[in-house]
């Protein structure tokens, strides 16, 4: 079996789970259950970012403990992420003793592999708390985070061990440009080349005055203690989680996927690369920077004004309309806006009276003309055309033109758009008329064909829709879990037999 370990950024523990976290998981756990569904071992970790400035100081705002925030927050997300029927195999807190350990190991390893790659620096510079990050003059315009321009800049003067993140610039030129696949979409590699072009700075690697975080395992020179910066203390998070440095982290280490937002794309194609090369471990495989969700075409934030609740986005039509709206409307490889009314509008069209209304008037008229079993019947065009479909879906879901699920999605909705066409033009009801033995054939052939192509959408479907896939196959009376199919078996499925079952209607009208 193919191994597929696959990773979502871990969220920061400053605040509630918002629509932008739900977006990047929602967008990997349908490649996880996509990745399943080829037969693939699928790993599929996300998890906590804990430590650092920004935890810190929320903590200190709310007036408690920075560990009793981190306790609430993680139970929040985990809880939202169950909700939202996110199918993790592991749920990583950057605050767990392993990470704690591994980190400190990892940091030690590069000491040890490379001694010069850690050095002592004074510096000074704008350290935007949002970011977890000091910014260049290119990235703040009046004075403020370009990323964040609510917050206030930090100007910070401190001795700290550097990484020697220069060093590797040809090095990550050679990767980004040699393994196209390392860094997608496109768009992502080409600003990152542009920044490795313009000289890559050394990155602080411990802070002096951040509390909140793992001890940097090595003093300076002056015998200060300080605490590891958080990038370098949540990177490695992707790696502590396979046990490192237990085995070398072997069994599960490298990663195939990193799945996480553009803002961070830098984090995770320039400096985790040279992190793990400074340390001699290997690269993960693919790197994806997804876009953003976007309200009236702003970002949305608590700060800047523009909201847009989870909890009430998901209580509107449940969690998979939800899941199915935004990875249908905002396309994995750029921004998309989210809009109510648009949700309103495939709600209705694409969910409730494309599939869900399919779905029922098949079922019903199995049930009405042959007494709810599949009848037998040949292959036909119809079949053929849904192999092409089913094809391109593969080609837009299985990487090999990065993770544009979107297409994927679209591909699986023209199933069921053509499923729709393919009873207008039969007209079962007309065929049902007909008393004689051709008659009664012809019937036959035209449910067989439906309930194949139902069976056929309810698997496609399963990795955006999990729970409502489940309940159209039960309805058509599949076998098992429809999350236990395997694509590989679609071109053979056959039907006939099959007892199906009225059951709720997939998509209620709203
Ligand atoms: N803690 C860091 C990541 C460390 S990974 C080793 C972080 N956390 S975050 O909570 O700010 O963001 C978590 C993920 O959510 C990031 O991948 C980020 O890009 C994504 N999103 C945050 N807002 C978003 C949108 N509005 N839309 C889509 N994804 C966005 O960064």
């Amino acid at each position: 079996m193919t191994r597929y370990f696959l990773t979502t950024a871990i969220d920061y523990s400053n605040g509630e789970p918002h629509i932008g976290h739900a977006y990047e998981k929602i967008g990997a756990d349908a490649i996880a259950r996509y990745r399943r569904m080829l037969g693939d071992d699928v790993h599929f970790l996300i998890g906590m970012d804990e430590h650092g400035q920004k935890v810190e100081q929320t903590a200190a705002q709310l007036g408690v403990e920075p560990q009793a925030l981190v306790d609430t927050l993680a139970e929040k997300f985990a809880a939202m992420w169950q909700r939202l029927g996110i199918s993790n195999d592991q749920f990583i807190r950057t605050t767990d003793a392993m990470h704690k350990a591994g980190v400190q190991a990892l940091i030690e390893r590069i000491f040890e592999r490379n001694p010069d790659d850690f050095y002592e620096k004074a510096y000074e510079g704008w350290y935007c708390v949002g970011c977890e990050s000091f910014k260049q003059d290119a990235e703040i315009i009046d004075g403020k985070c370009v990323l964040h321009p609510t917050r206030t800049l930090e100007w910070v003067e401190e001795r700290n061990w550097f990484f020697r993140l220069s060093k590797y610039a040809s090095f990550l030129k050679a990767l980004l440009t040699d393994r196209v696949e390392f860094l997608q979409p496109a768009s992502r590699r080409n600003e990152m080349l542009a920044l490795i072009e313009r000289g890559l700075e050394d990155v602080s690697a411990s802070r002096s005055r951040l509390q909140w975080g793992i001890p940097f395992p090595r003093p300076l020179s002056t015998g200060e203690r300080q605490t590891t910066y958080v990038w370098f203390d949540a990177l490695p998070n992707y790696l502590t989680a396979t046990g490192f440095p237990g085995d070398g982290g072997r069994a599960k280490w490298p990663a195939q996927l990193h799945v996480v937002g553009k803002d961070i794309t830098r984090f995770h194609s320039i400096i985790w690369p040279a992190m793990l090369k400074a340390a001699e471990l290997p690269l993960p495989e693919r790197v994806w920077g997804h876009g953003f969700v976007l309200l009236g075409g702003e970002r949305f934030s608590k700060s800047a004004g523009v909201r847009l609740d989870l909890d009430e986005a998901i209580a509107k039509y449940g969690a998979d309309a939800f899941r199915y709206f935004l990875l249908r409307e905002i396309p994995f490889d750029a921004d998309g806006s989210f809009s109510w009314e648009q949700f309103d509008a495939r709600y209705n069209s694409d969910l409730a009276n494309s599939w869900g209304n399919l779905t029922s008037r098949v079922i019903a008229m199995v049930e009405k003309y042959r007494d709810g079993v599949v009848p037998s019947g040949a292959r036909e065009e119809v079949d053929r055309s849904a192999a092409e479909d089913i094809e391109a879906y593969h080609a837009a879901m299985n990487g090999s033109r990065g993770y544009l699920l979107h297409e994927g999605l679209q591909r699986a909705m023209s199933m069921v758009t053509r499923g729709n066409e393919y009873v207008q033009t039969m007209q079962p009801w007309s065929i049902a008329k007909r008393d004689d033995e051709d008659g009664r054939r012809a019937l036959d052939h035209v449910l067989s064909s439906l309930v194949r192509q139902l069976a056929r959408q309810a698997v496609v479907l399963a990795p955006f829709m999990p729970e409502k896939a489940q309940e159209a196959w039960a309805q058509i009376g599949g076998p098992g879990n429809v999350g236990d199919q395997r694509f590989g078996d679609l071109d053979s499925l056959d039907a006939t037999g099959w007892a199906v079952k009225k059951g709720a209607s997939l998509f209620p009208k709203a």
